[in-house]
């Protein structure tokens, strides 16, 4: 078995594993996969105050307290401030060139994303083949039936073109959820409607008219409507169609920026625009799906949010069609750590788990994070240079605004030193402090000095 958990305390992660077991695949795989158990408590944030971004008192005393998640009502927000975490890395995440992943190992991922905590979990498109439709239908029987540790249940979602084959799929698969969603699409910006739909605006009205009325015939209460490349598409037609599948029906109106063409004032903009403009917008949740092919998803995203929409799509590790889509960990980590300046904008993730999400991710899709990715990149809490080095031995702050343990990341070296040919004196010296040597004077002067020669040549020595 290629998992194993540094841990003897409960770990919260047993169905996912006991899903796993059953993968031929994660078994096959020479790469190991080493989760790191969370507290037993994890949804309590840890305090850090080493940590500058996140010391002042004033984020100490919100980051101490529990998440606090409004209920769930598929139209409706109580809390102004709370953020819906929408996750797709089953679904457009899975689109990724390669990434497709057995039954097995969505399901094991679909509960890990329960524990983190995510609100809404894309679990797949049914209509794509019958194995995701029973990939999807599992994933709602087990997954959005089991409350997670802290009685948290996601809502279990599917995706449809507007067509009723899919919707008919889609809500076959996730209707055994407690919460079961549908998420219908049709494109709206002229290149798609003209070269791909070859459907007049008139039509493509109707049909997502129809096609969310129809939704709801099946006897869905949780409708989700995204008007695909809604970053190219004329805004006063936007408008109107959004208006009508309000009426018919839909309870979030996702705003796609397909091709990841926007910029995060223009989409902002976009956001705030339809939120002025669209007849019956306030009866609805409004949602952002950036694609990252400027790679502005995470910019856009926020900027998104900023501007009023209260539902936001990621994957984790950011994977996803082409350039991949806003990563969950970027996007929950800078509204974490710039709440203030985001005026208290939150979620409901509990941020202990993001380092084990990225790892099974990256494991199952097969796609590696590369080492400088933000958050989760295995030189993301990582220093090199002599300079960094001193600051972290004397401040963490000095170099990090994120504590790694607030992402379950737990250092085998506290302050995160690699030493390499820029590393100076006192890293050197806590590293061998740290392997129980006490030396200083003129022997450290003289083991540094070797030290260089070899670092001089190798990449890194520890
Ligand atoms: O990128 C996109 O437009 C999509 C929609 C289906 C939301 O994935």
């Amino acid at each position: 078995m290629a998992i194993c958990f540094v841990s003897s305390k409960p770990n919260p992660l047993g169905p996912a594993v006991a899903a796993v077991a059953g993968s031929n695949r994660a078994i096959s795989r020479p790469r190991s996969l080493t989760l790191q158990s969370n507290r037993p408590n994890a949804i309590f944030s840890s305090a850090v105050s080493q940590h500058g971004g996140a010391s002042s008192p004033r984020s100490f005393t919100a980051r101490c307290s529990l998440v606090s998640r409004p209920e769930y009502f598929p139209s409706h927000i109580s809390d102004p401030g709370y953020v819906r975490i929408f996750d797709t890395t089953l679904r457009d995440g899975e689109q990724s060139p390669g990434a497709t992943m057995t039954s097995n190992e969505k399901l094991a991922t679909a509960h890990l994303l329960s524990c983190l905590g995510v609100d809404i979990i894309e679990a797949g498109f049914p209509a794509s083949s019958p194995d995701d439709l029973e990939a999807v239908r599992s994933i709602a029987i087990e997954v959005g039936n089991k409350p997670a540790e802290d009685g948290h249940l996601p809502v279990i979602c599917g995706l449809a073109r507007c067509n009723k084959k899919d919707i008919d799929a889609a809500w076959e698969a996730v209707r055994h959820a407690r919460r079961p969603r549908v998420h219908t699409f049709i494109a709206t910006s002229e290149i798609h409607m003209h070269h791909k739909l070859r459907k007049s605006r008139e039509e493509v009205v109707r049909i997502a008219r129809e096609m969310v009325g129809y939704a709801k015939s099946l006897g869905c209460q949780d409708i989700e409507f995204s008007p695909e490349d809604a970053g190219r598409s004329d805004h006063e037609f936007l408008y109107h169609v959004l208006e009508e599948v309000i009426k018919a029906g839909a309870t979030t109106l996702n705003i796609p920026d397909t091709v990841g063409y926007t910029l995060p004032d223009e989409f902002g903009q976009l956001i705030s625009d339809i939120k002025t403009n669209t007849k019956g917008i306030e009866n609805v949740v409004i949602s952002t799906h950036c694609q990252n092919d400027l790679g502005l998803a995470t910019a856009n995203t926020l900027a998104g949010a900023r501007a009023g929409a209260r539902q936001l799509e990621v994957t984790v590790n950011g994977i996803g069609e082409r350039a991949g889509n806003a990563s969950l960990e970027e996007v929950v980590m800078a509204i974490r750590c710039r709440n203030q300046i985001l005026e208290g904008l939150h979620t409901g993730i509990n941020t202990k788990y993001i380092h084990s999400a990225s790892k099974m991710v990256a494991e199952y899709s097969g796609l590696n994070v590369q080492p400088h990715k933000a958050i989760v990149g295995a030189n993301a809490f990582a220093h090199e240079s002599g300079i960094h080095q001193d600051g972290m031995l004397k401040f963490k702050g000095t170099y990090e605004i994120i504590s790694p343990d607030d992402i379950g990341l737990f250092r085998s070296n506290e302050s995160g030193i690699v030493l390499g040919k820029l590393s100076g004196r006192h890293a050197l010296k806590s590293k061998l402090t740290e392997l129980g040597y006490d030396i200083s004077g003129k022997e450290l002067d003289d083991i540094f000095k070797r030290f260089k020669d070899i670092a001089e040549k190798k990449k890194a020595c520890n």
